[in-house]
């Protein structure tokens, strides 16, 4: 019986399916490598010590997933596989609407048709919008403000519509708060393509030489220095929370919801500091204005994880930037060396 994982070759689903494949996992990645390389597969299989299968498909095509389908027994999905940067989805909606929404629901035909029934799916804090307090809780109110957010929460309420229909499915919405770090080997890690629009990749590319100087949208902020608060967490940390999510669906539970950070709110100002720390490197930066979306505070209470996955996340802010500075460090130019 194996794991589906579409969108493996990616950060998130790389550092998982290593955690899957320790685990005694059998996995299957599915991969358009739109947003990723191949050479990522082969350090997966590097890294754990076994072998994956692995079809550079595009899942928004159904005939090409139904061939997965018939040539493995899929017992579950980690569906990772979606277009992810705020700014483009404004600019090119069409493709962040077409991409993820329909890859989403190919998949999901194709595991009705092969009664797989056991699903995860990648959300984000950004379907909480503006909170009107942190920590956030899962039960708070949901609203997006850009096309790939939209996304995101259409997908939600789809689960939440056919869990509604058929009691015999089992989903995990997962909601990731700031995923940041990198394995440990320092092997595989985060390669945004072109000028990274988040906060930790940039600084790494200062921190090499590649980019000037941070800007820092806005210092103006209600936070305590006045940059914006996040609940960075370490890709490690929420890869694990895909392999308990997948033994919480073990036991037949419907619909489940979870928030996937530390608990812990950092100011850009914060990460800057630990990162220098962690590099030896200072980084410079000038405060400019802010960024046209950006809400002052974001970060999580994962006590509903902790109790009902029995997951924590166990790496802290030094750890996370040392891991993403080793990563950058041996990997100047990502994966093209
Ligand atoms: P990523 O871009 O590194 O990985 C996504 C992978 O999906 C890529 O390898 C890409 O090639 C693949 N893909 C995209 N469309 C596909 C398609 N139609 N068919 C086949 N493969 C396709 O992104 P990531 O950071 O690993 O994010 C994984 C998931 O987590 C995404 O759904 C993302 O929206 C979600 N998420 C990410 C963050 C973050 O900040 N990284 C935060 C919250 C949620
Ligand atoms: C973090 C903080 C910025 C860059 C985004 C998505 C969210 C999720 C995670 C997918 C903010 C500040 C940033 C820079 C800066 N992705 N910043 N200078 O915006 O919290 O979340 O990624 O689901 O949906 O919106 O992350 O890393 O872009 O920003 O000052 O060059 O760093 O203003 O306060 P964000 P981020």
């Amino acid at each position: 019986m194996a794991v589906l994982v579409s969108g493996g070759a990616g950060y998130i689903g790389s550092h998982t399916s290593i955690q899957l494949l320790e685990a005694g996992y059998e996995v299957v990645i599915v991969d358009n490598l739109c947003n990723s390389n191949k050479i990522v597969i082969d350090r997966i299989e590097e890294l754990s010590g076994k072998k994956t299968k692995f079809y550079e498909i595009d899942i928004t095509n159904g005939n090409d997933l139904e061939v997965v389908f018939k040539e493995n027994k899929i017992d579950s999905v980690i569906h990772f596989a979606a277009l992810k940067a705020v700014g483009e989805s404004v600019d090119k909606p069409l493709e962040y609407y077409s991409n993820n929404l329909i890859n989403t629901l190919v998949l999901l035909q194709v595991m009705k048709k092969y009664d797989v029934k056991k699903f995860v799916f990648s959300s984000s804090a950004t379907v909480y919008g503006d909170p009107h307090t942190c920590p956030i809780l899962e039960d708070f109110p949901l609203s997006t403000t850009n096309p790939y957010g939209a996304t995101k929460l259409m997908i939600e309420d789809m689960l939440r519509d056919m869990c509604k229909a058929d009691d015999s499915l089992d989903v995990a919405i997962l909601r990731y708060f700031n995923p940041v770090g990198a394995h440990k080997s320092g092997r595989i890690g985060e390669e945004p393509s072109g000028i990274p629009n988040n906060l930790m990749p940039y600084i790494t590319k200062v921190a090499v030489g590649q980019l000037e100087c941070l800007s820092v949208f806005g210092d103006d902020y209600n936070t305590p220095d006045g940059t914006g608060v996040r609940d960075y967490i370490h890709v490690e940390d929420l890869a694990n929370g895909h392999l308990k999510a997948l033994e919480k669906l073990e036991s037949h539970t419907g619909l489940v919801t979870y928030n996937l950070g530390t608990g812990n709110g950092y100011s850009v100002l914060d990460l800057v500091k630990a990162f220098a720390k962690a590099s030896g490197k200072e980084i410079p930066y000038k405060i400019v204005d802010r960024r046209p979306g950006d809400i002052a505070m974001c970060y999580a209470d994962p006590s509903k994880a902790r109790k009902e996955l029995n997951w924590e996340a166990k790496y802290g802010i030094d750890e996370m930037c040392e891991d993403s500075w080793r990563w950058q460090s041996n990997n100047k130019n990502g994966y093209e060396e």
